[in-house]
């Protein structure tokens, strides 16, 4: 795989960490009414791992489609919401599920957007947290994994919309960007 600097979290180690968090939240939930709020695209391989890790009954799922990068890797702090939930959220334990938290624009805007809306209660886990790259003071509750600056691919994550369908974590080597 010659686009790759180098592989970042196999499938094992993804494997490992979502059974950690699947493992806590389960914890966490007993007895509450779970609203995992998956935000679309770059979410969608960790949630469906994820919510066979949380064993309780109570959970449901729901979508929000979000976008804040333009084409390329940097984020230029504008979110735009491209699909909203179809759901009230009054009254739910609502978990945003999310790849990666970098400069927290896009968590930054979710978060004000749910709140808003009068959730029992309102918190984030993110599969990757670049600390390095944040712009707003914003953090996440559950997070499988704090990651250097580095521009990570695959498991969801894009770059121009492609490696997506990767099953682990790579490093983008830096001719193909
Ligand atoms: C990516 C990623 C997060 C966000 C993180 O989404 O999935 O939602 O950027 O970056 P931030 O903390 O700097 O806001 P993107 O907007 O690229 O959309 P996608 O999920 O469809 O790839």
């Amino acid at each position: 795989m010659d686009f790759l600097e180098e592989i970042f979290l196999t499938q094992q180690d993804i494997a490992e960490t979502i059974k950690k968090l699947g493992g806590e939240i389960t914890r966490d939930y007993q007895g509450k009414d779970l609203l995992l709020v998956s935000i679309l695209k770059g979410s969608i391989i960790f949630l469906a791992d994820l919510m066979k890790e949380i064993k309780l009954n109570n959970c449901e799922v729901e979508f929000m489609y979000v976008s804040s990068y333009v084409g390329t890797k940097n984020s230029g702090g504008k979110v735009n919401v491209l699909k909203d939930l179809n759901t009230d959220i009054k009254g739910y334990d609502v978990l945003i599920v999310e790849d990666i938290l970098e400069s927290g624009y896009t968590l930054n805007h979710v978060t004000n957007m749910l709140k808003s809306r009068n959730p029992k209660s309102l918190k984030i886990c993110t599969f990757l947290d670049k600390p390095q790259a944040r712009k707003v003071p914003i953090e996440a509750d559950y997070v499988g994994k704090v990651i250097p600056d580095k521009f990570v691919i695959g498991y969801g994550m894009d770059y121009n919309e492609k490696y997506r369908n990767l099953p682990f974590v790579g490093v983008l080597d830096g001719k193909y960007k």
